[in-house]
């Protein structure tokens, strides 16, 4: 998505060990202009399967999938929680996710409430990397008995093992914007 990849060019920074910083415009500030432009896309990759919900996970999957939602109808979302919290019921479905990035393993967990029986559900997030959490995400939509319809992406991390985790399992993915490598501190679009 041009828009997008102009944007990182213009605002993302490369820092050491790998890692696109975009807090100014996806993962603190949210430009919500080009949050909007993204949902368009995302609808147009996905247009072809009714969805019935959007699975995110928190934090930063949050702002994006509640834009996105808004052009699938105005489907729910839901995110995963991630962070130990005094609201969520016992009644839970749970996946151990693992973060390379912060080298941390996080409980991830989704009341068995809003996850149903036979729903069509699309994933959205901000990044893939080595694709743990996209994985648990998967694995949760599967214990409800609801189908993971595809998983949408804004920035993927086309180096690193996520895309395959995936697509092993059989989901589709799309990403606006996938990284090849990184040169010299400057990103390097596919
Ligand atoms: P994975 O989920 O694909 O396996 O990736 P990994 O464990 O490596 O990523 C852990 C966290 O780091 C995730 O966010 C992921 O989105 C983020 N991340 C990975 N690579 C990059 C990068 O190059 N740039 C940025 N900005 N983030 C990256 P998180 O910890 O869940 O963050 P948040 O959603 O709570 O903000």
């Amino acid at each position: 998505m041009k828009l997008l990849k102009n944007k990182i060019f213009e605002c993302g920074t490369v820092t050491d060990g790998n890692i696109l910083r975009v807090e100014n415009f996806i993962n603190h500030q949210m430009d919500i202009k080009l949050f909007n432009e993204m949902g368009k896309e995302f609808k147009e990759r996905f247009k072809d399967t009714k969805i019935d919900k959007i699975l995110t996970i928190e934090t930063s999957g949050i702002g994006i999938s509640a834009i996105v939602a808004q052009y699938f109808d105005y489907v729910p979302v839901v995110f995963a929680r991630k962070f130990p919290s005094a609201i969520i019921s016992e009644n839970t479905y749970n996946y151990e996710v693992y973060s390379y990035t912060k080298k941390i393993t996080n409980m991830v967990r989704v009341d068995k409430e809003f996850l149903k029986e036979g729903e069509n559900v699309l994933i959205i997030d901000d990044f893939l990397a080595n694709g743990c959490a996209a994985v648990g995400l998967i694995n949760i939509v599967k214990q409800a008995k609801a189908n993971p319809i595809g998983i949408g992406i804004i920035i993927e991390k086309g180096f690193q093992g996520g895309r395959k985790a995936i697509e092993d399992l059989g989901v589709k993915v799309e990403s606006l914007a996938i990284i090849d490598h990184f040169e010299d501190g400057k990103v390097v679009f596919r």
